[in-house]
């Protein structure tokens, strides 16, 4: 995805001015907890939150919400039946089977994650053509889009940016890329012919995330899980025994910087963007640097490594770390965490709460 051109949306709405409704995909899951609160912080009585999950959301998690669905986000007729019920302004689509649940089930990651994405880009363009006004869609990938063929050209590439290395070896990472280009096409392409085009548009706005860390949700079907686990286990004095080698080393995001970066993308003015999906970046220790971080804050921790070799050369293909530089010049990206301040301001304190200890 490279510059923008002369045919991209005009986000001519501001968050502050826009009263359509603002629809999350995938509320039920680790970052739709964190997300839904943030955006009822910044939204409730103003506008229209809907939350959608395949499964039922929580009750505490509906309370963010003024309207929630279960519904398959695969199944159009559902979404429809949506679209029709409300004006939406703002598509936040997080549904997604993760990579090593995708791995499982390749077929079902591509129904979910590439027909999900294809059913809400859609209702996206029409809810768009019907307002008159672009509406945006924010789209968290991944670096699972990478791919790296070997162990000694993942060290060579270091921080890889946005246009390098793009031979993903999951489907989850290959489903992301596709959805990738199909928003670049919402975005750029579709109905190009029509005359009123230029306002009635899908504002597509990406970020490719590493592995995310959450001090108030513990992770399932990702490759990036053993950084979190190692936490939460050593916290509940659980033995862990770490899926990968001691030297593997991807990025890390805390939660908090991984919907700040998000919110922060969305208000972005899209003159500003000259992409429509972008690397952020915040630290990218080993796993053993993890792990002695962890038993900086619980020195009795017992963690032993047992790698696997699915989840061992997943995480061998995605890249050390990203270059976050257009991040950084086009909306002022910066993470607030650090490895440091990630367990020692974040994770620590909120994981000692949680678990009492
Ligand atoms: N957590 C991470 O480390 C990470 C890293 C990079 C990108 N992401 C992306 O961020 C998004 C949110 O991730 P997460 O960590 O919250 O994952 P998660 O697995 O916790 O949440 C995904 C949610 O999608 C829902 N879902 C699954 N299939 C569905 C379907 N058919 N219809 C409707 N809902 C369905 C699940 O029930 C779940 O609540 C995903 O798109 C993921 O690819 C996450």
């Amino acid at each position: 995805m490279t510059n923008a051109t002369m045919t991209e949306p005009k986000s001519n709405r501001t968050a502050a001015t826009d009263t359509g409704a603002i629809l999350v995909s995938g509320a039920g899951g680790e970052m739709g907890h964190a997300l839904l609160a943030a955006l009822a912080h910044r939204f409730k009585g103003q506008r229209e939150i809907i939350g959608m999950d395949v499964r039922e959301l929580s009750q505490d998690r509906a309370a963010h919400t003024s309207a929630s669905y279960a519904c398959d986000v695969s199944d159009a007729a559902a979404i429809d039946a949506i679209a029709l019920k409300h004006d939406v302004s703002e598509v936040w689509h997080l549904a997604a089977l993760l990579s090593t649940r995708g791995e499982k089930n390749p077929e079902l990651a591509l129904k979910v994650n590439v027909m999900g994405s294809a059913n809400l880009l859609k209702l996206a363009a029409d809810s768009a053509t019907r307002r008159g006004s672009a509406v945006k869609f924010l789209f968290p990938s991944t670096i699972a889009v990478y791919g790296v063929p070997t162990l000694a050209l993942k060290r060579a590439a270091g921080r890889v940016t946005e246009d390098q290395c793009l031979e993903p070896i999951t489907m989850y990472g290959v489903n992301k890329r596709a959805v990738e280009e199909m928003g670049r096409y919402y975005a750029r392409h579709y109905r190009l012919l029509a005359a009123d085009r230029a306002e009635c548009t899908v504002d597509f706005r990406s970020i490719r995330f590493p592995g995310i860390i959450s001090a108030d949700t513990v992770p399932t079907g990702g490759t990036s899980d053993y950084g979190p686990e190692m936490l939460h286990s050593a916290a509940q004095g659980k033995a862990y025994a770490c899926f990968v080698r001691p030297d593997a080393r991807i990025p890390f995001m805390t939660m908090p910087d991984a919907v700040r970066s998000l919110m922060e993308l969305a208000d972005a003015p899209r003159e500003k963007l000259s992409r429509l999906v972008y690397n952020v970046s915040a630290f990218a220790p080993s796993a053993e640097e993890i792990a002695a971080k962890v038993r900086e804050f619980f020195p009795t921790a017992t963690m032993s490594y047992a790698p696997t070799i699915e989840r061992q050369r997943i995480v061998d293909s995605w890249p050390e770390d990203c270059d976050d530089s257009a991040a950084r010049r086009d909306w002022n990206w910066k993470p607030q965490h650090d490895f440091n301040r990630a367990f020692a301001e974040y994770l620590v304190p909120k994981i000692r709460a949680r678990y009492g200890c």
